[in-house]
């Protein structure tokens, strides 16, 4: 221990800094798949900390993304964890699907599940994270009673299925609510934050409380995606 450097000093300041430490997640949805193991070096390479993946069924979101053989392409390449963002109806079918190629973090859509908790339960018990991501117009409070059951909550800062569209300037207090909600409860989910996410909000949203800032066209759609993932890591 350095000297002067007391016990409970450690103990009161060494969780904040841990805490200021956000992660960024690049969404592959704007990569460039022509060149899908290069963009996928390139988040290796970079200060990300995960890989953020959109699967889109057509039903759930009016876009259809990507699936299977993809996402494994993806794992082959990736040397970070797996954020797997399902917008996609009824998505305890593919549980055990997305366990089996490779996804870290399974996310579910909170307005896809009739039975969240149970859906919750069968995400960890693969060895899964999970987490639950709300719509714009879903409010954080109904998350109160699967608060301890969460690793993580995705709030969706645009209406999912697009990547490119304008922030959503509601999210900051949607944000603030939820980390009371977090404090409050005792929990401690990461709160994520996931579309039109630029170095102009991230100081905004990590103040608010956010932890996970997912980026997809600011970066993968800069002249320099990997010092673009940088700048949003220094914010
Ligand atoms: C939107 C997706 C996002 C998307 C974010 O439905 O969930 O992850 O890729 O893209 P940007 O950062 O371009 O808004
Ligand atoms: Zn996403």
């Amino acid at each position: 221990m350095k000297e002067g450097y007391s016990p409970s000093f450690l103990l009161i300041y060494l969780p904040k800094i841990y805490y200021m430490s956000h992660k960024i997640a690049p969404s592959i949805l704007a990569a460039d798949f022509g060149n899908l193991q290069r963009d996928c070096e390139m988040v290796n390479n970079s200060q990300a900390d995960w890989f953020h993946i959109d699967v889109m069924d057509g039903v759930f979101v009016p876009n259809i993304s990507y699936g299977m053989p993809v996402i494994k392409t993806i794992n082959k390449h990736a040397k970070k964890p797996l954020d797997v963002h399902l917008m996609i109806v009824d998505p305890d079918r593919y549980i055990e699907k997305f366990q089996e190629i490779g996804a870290d973090i399974l996310t579910v859509h909170y307005e896809a599940c009739t039975h969240l908790h149970r859906t919750l339960q069968a995400i960890k018990h693969t060895g899964m994270k999970a987490g639950v991501a709300l719509n714009p117009h879903t409010s954080a409070d109904l998350l109160s009673d699967v608060l301890n059951d969460l690793d993580l909550v995705c709030i969706m800062s645009v209406n999912p299925g697009f990547g490119g569209q304008s922030f959503i300037e509601n999210t900051y207090k949607k944000v603030k609510q939820l980390a009371n909600l977090r404090e409050i409860s005792g929990s401690s989910f990461l709160i994520e934050i996931d579309g039109g996410v630029s170095t102009e909000n991230a100081r905004k949203l990590l103040d608010a409380g956010a932890d996970v800032l997912v980026a997809g066209s600011f970066v993968f759609k800069s002249d320099n995606p990997t010092q673009t993932i940088a700048d949003l890591k220094a914010v």
